[in-house]
């Protein structure tokens, strides 16, 4: 009997060795450079979840915050040879790939986030997703973080504040003209990096959206924070275009429905977290929040708008046309 047992227990072992072999899970690695209590790191953690959950034994999915396996200015290559699978850059950290993203880095282009979001939705900002497909890089959506705001350790009230101080800048000749065009210095550093140029002074100050500013813990190495809401800090969710398209039909029809779930989680956050991280600041008394009178605004747009035209061939006219109406 003890015999037979064995030899069935085998023989279901024999059967079993494919399925299993074929049951490998699929590991999905998703990285990103903030920490986990932010828009994009809890949207992250949610397509971890929702993608495990609905697709049991064929996928783990790793996510790794903080620039803990990529950077942002290493990312995108390392998608397209197959190391990473998932990330979401700022909309600032493509124009190695395309220029047409470069319109989010406008200076006050858009009004607030809900204008950001009804360009993003429109049929110009859609087209935007498909804007790097040549390049192996497919946009699966828009997420947000929300307006950046300006800090320094002397108070920026008016443009003339800002001059001959060096400010951290993303990657993007835009926003590095924005600082010119201030009398200030744009420096173009890793997100990585911020906190520690900030704290040891290498740096003067930094634009940021409260999310990250709250985050990094910029309040607690700057004197003041300054609410300006000049520009927006916003997401492009990417893959590589040969891995999305390889999958299997219904593995991606389940990952596509996780990863329209993530956006939800995630443009919520943003929005609360763009009023209750503010309040986290202002909280914590360790910098003073400044707000601006429309004449102090209406300075910092006069004195950052003309950045448009050096860009406006490069990004299209047509296309900032699209987004200044977003503004309704
Ligand atoms: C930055 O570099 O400041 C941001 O792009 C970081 C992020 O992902 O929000």
């Amino acid at each position: 009997m003890k015999h037979l047992v064995r030899a069935v227990a085998a023989a279901a072992l024999v059967v079993a060795a494919p399925v299993l072999a074929h049951a490998e899970p699929t590991i999905i690695k998703f990285a990103h450079v903030v920490a986990a209590n932010t828009p994009k790191g809890l949207a992250a953690d949610h397509f971890k979840t929702c993608a495990e959950a609905k697709l049991p034994g064929r996928v783990v999915v790793e996510v790794y915050p903080s620039s803990q396996l990529f950077d942002d200015d290493n990312v995108l290559e390392a998608m397209l040879l197959g190391d990473v699978q998932f990330a979401a850059p700022s909309l600032s950290k493509f124009n190695k790939y395309t220029r047409k993203l470069d319109i989010f880095d406008l200076p006050f282009l858009f009004d607030d986030l809900a204008a950001a979001e009804r360009f993003q939705h429109s049929a110009a900002g859609q087209s935007l997703l498909t804007s790097m497909e040549d390049k192996g890089i497919l946009g699966l959506g828009y997420w947000h973080n929300g307006m950046k705001q300006l800090s320094a350790n002397t108070p920026l009230r008016v443009p003339a504040d800002a001059a001959g101080k060096k400010f951290r800048v993303q990657p993007s000749d835009i926003l590095t003209a924005q600082f010119d065009a201030v009398g200030a210095l744009a420096v173009k550093k890793p997100f990585s990096e911020v906190f520690m140029l900030l704290q040891t002074k290498a740096i003067d100050g930094q634009e940021n959206t409260w999310s990250n500013i709250y985050s990094q813990r910029y309040h607690e190495v700057q004197k003041y924070i300054t609410e300006t809401n000049h520009g927006l800090l916003d997401y492009l969710l990417v893959t590589s275009a040969e891995y999305w398209n390889g999958l299997p039909a219904d593995m991606r029809t389940v990952l596509s429905g996780c990863l329209d779930e993530a956006t939800g989680v995630n443009n919520k956050a943003a929005y609360d977290k763009s009023v209750g991280d503010k309040q986290k600041v202002i909280a914590a008394g360790t910098s003073e929040v400044l707000t601006l009178t429309p004449e102090e605004k209406a300075q910092w747009r006069d004195a950052m708008k003309p950045v448009w035209n050096k860009f406006k061939d490069v990004i299209g006219e047509d296309l900032i046309e699209a987004a200044v109406a977003s503004n309704q």
